[in-house]
């Protein structure tokens, strides 16, 4: 399998979470107050625990938002996560690479990647790591947005429109080289309502400014206002080949 990314084409995003944890704590806030459908999690677990998986892999689980949902249906979950907000995750959690993951072969009955796959400057890697630690027939799920999420916002965003190495126009493609993709949940929905400046911050914040270039921005934007959230969730299957390096 190609690796998107090591091509040059897509950009990875830089994580900011060890170096400016207040950033991430802006973004779910802001999805919390001002998101009339909230974020994917709850989502993701309710399907995962009618496939009835009997261990669950969070890559990039980051503070254990979905582990501590499957924990709720008593679902098994580990989560692997290369920031130190892991440490709030719900146990087992490991401080570590997606790309080089401390499981055994077929460990696994589902693999979760959340939000997490356009950190990654070869997600190509990940995505064969995660092939190998599921059982075969096990599920795999990711999400992503658009490199158009949030049109409203073009104006304020330095990087809207710009390509990711994992965003929602190529994750379809991208998860049929390692899996065989079953459901696609694509959304273009003005989902969130900025109720004036403060939220607008805030929201601006969380999409990845500085305190006071949020606060500087956000004094351009016409309050109250809708914004589009554009997106994809991606349900797949393991195959049973093993992926080659490409
Ligand atoms: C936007 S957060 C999403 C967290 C979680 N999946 C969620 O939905 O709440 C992205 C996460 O990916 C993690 N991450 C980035 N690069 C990673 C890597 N190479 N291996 C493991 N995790 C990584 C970050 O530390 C961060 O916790």
């Amino acid at each position: 399998m190609s690796d998107v990314g090591a091509s040059g084409y897509g950009r990875a995003l830089p994580p900011d979470y060890d170096t400016d944890p207040g950033r991430f704590d802006a973004n779910v806030r802001a999805t919390d107050e001002f998101s009339r459908v909230g974020d994917l999690h709850p989502l993701v677990a309710e399907q995962l625990a009618t496939l009835g998986p009997g261990g669950v892999l969070d890559l990039g689980g980051g503070t254990g938002r979905l582990a501590r949902l499957l924990g709720e249906r008593q679902i098994w979950t580990v989560v692997v996560d290369a920031a130190r907000h892991v440490s709030q995750a719900p146990p087992p959690r490991v401080l570590g690479d997606a790309g080089r993951l401390p499981f055994a072969d077929g460990s696994f009955d589902a693999v979760a990647a959340l939000w997490m796959l356009y950190h990654l400057e070869r997600p190509g890697r990940a995505l064969r790591e995660a092939h190998r630690v599921l059982r075969p027939g096990g599920t795999f799920v990711a999400c992503t947005s658009s490199r158009t999420n949030d049109p409203e916002l073009a104006g304020v965003l330095p990087d809207w429109g710009r390509r990711t190495t994992f965003d929602a126009e190529e994750a379809v493609e991208v998860i049929s080289q390692a899996f065989h993709v079953t459901q696609v949940i694509s959304w273009d929905q003005p989902f969130v309502t900025l109720p004036d400046r403060e939220a607008a911050e805030l929201f601006l914040r969380g999409r990845g400014m500085s305190e006071r270039e949020a606060h500087r921005r956000a004094a351009r934007l016409d309050t109250p206002m809708s914004v589009t959230k554009r997106g994809v969730l991606v349900w797949a299957r393991r195959r049973s080949r093993p992926i080659g390096k490409g």
